[in-house]
């Protein structure tokens, strides 16, 4: 059996990391979706509400991919995790040449670390090109709609914790 790891900080997921996650579970056996610390972010949301978030956006995912996939976390590297869990591979969306040069020097460090460690990059649905949980964040702080780019389950959630109406909202909004 084959247990891929989709690593990420998917704070919060979108629909690419969703798109991905299912693509991921068409192809191996089992996927395990799995909530990093990036020490280079300074998250909105909580390990704790990541995982939750995702749980709950796995229900979007076409029945038969939905059992195939596990919503985990750990504070630690992604490599020990993969070992102490007999997962081998890692997938990771690429969504343009940008992106390529970072995750290139995780996918070496982390063979570096455990040589048989493979990482998968697979393209990104032209779709969501230019999606990023980052980009999600400063559209919702703005109040704008952003369902097209977030799981319908987690919509409440990411609006009450992002977006901060300015006072002028307010007059718009007689308050
Ligand atoms: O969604 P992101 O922020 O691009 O995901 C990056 C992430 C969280 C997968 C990466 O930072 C990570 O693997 N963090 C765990 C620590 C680790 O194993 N780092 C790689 C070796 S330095």
């Amino acid at each position: 059996m084959t247990i891929a790891i989709c690593p990420g900080s998917f704070d919060p997921v979108t629909k690419g990391h969703l798109d991905i996650i299912k693509r991921s579970a068409e192809i191996f056996d089992k996927v395990i979706v799995l909530v990093l610390i990036n020490p280079a972010k300074t998250p909105t949301f909580t390990v704790a509400e990541r995982v939750e978030l995702l749980r709950r956006s796995m229900a979007e995912l076409p029945e038969d991919c939905r059992g195939k996939v596990a919503v985990d976390s750990s504070t630690g590297l992604l490599v020990d995790y993969a070992k102490e869990h007999g997962a081998r591979v890692a997938v990771k969306g690429l969504r343009a040449v940008t992106d390529f040069e970072y995750e290139f020097q995780q996918a070496l460090i982390n063979k570096k670390l455990y040589p048989e460690f493979e990482t998968v990059f697979m393209t990104c649905n032209s779709h969501y090109m230019y999606l990023s949980s980052t980009m999600v964040k400063q559209i919702a702080a703005e109040g704008r709609d952003v369902r097209e780019f977030i799981p319908a389950a987690i919509y409440e959630d990411v609006m009450n914790r992002v977006y901060r109406p300015r006072p002028c909202d307010a007059d718009r909004a007689g308050v």
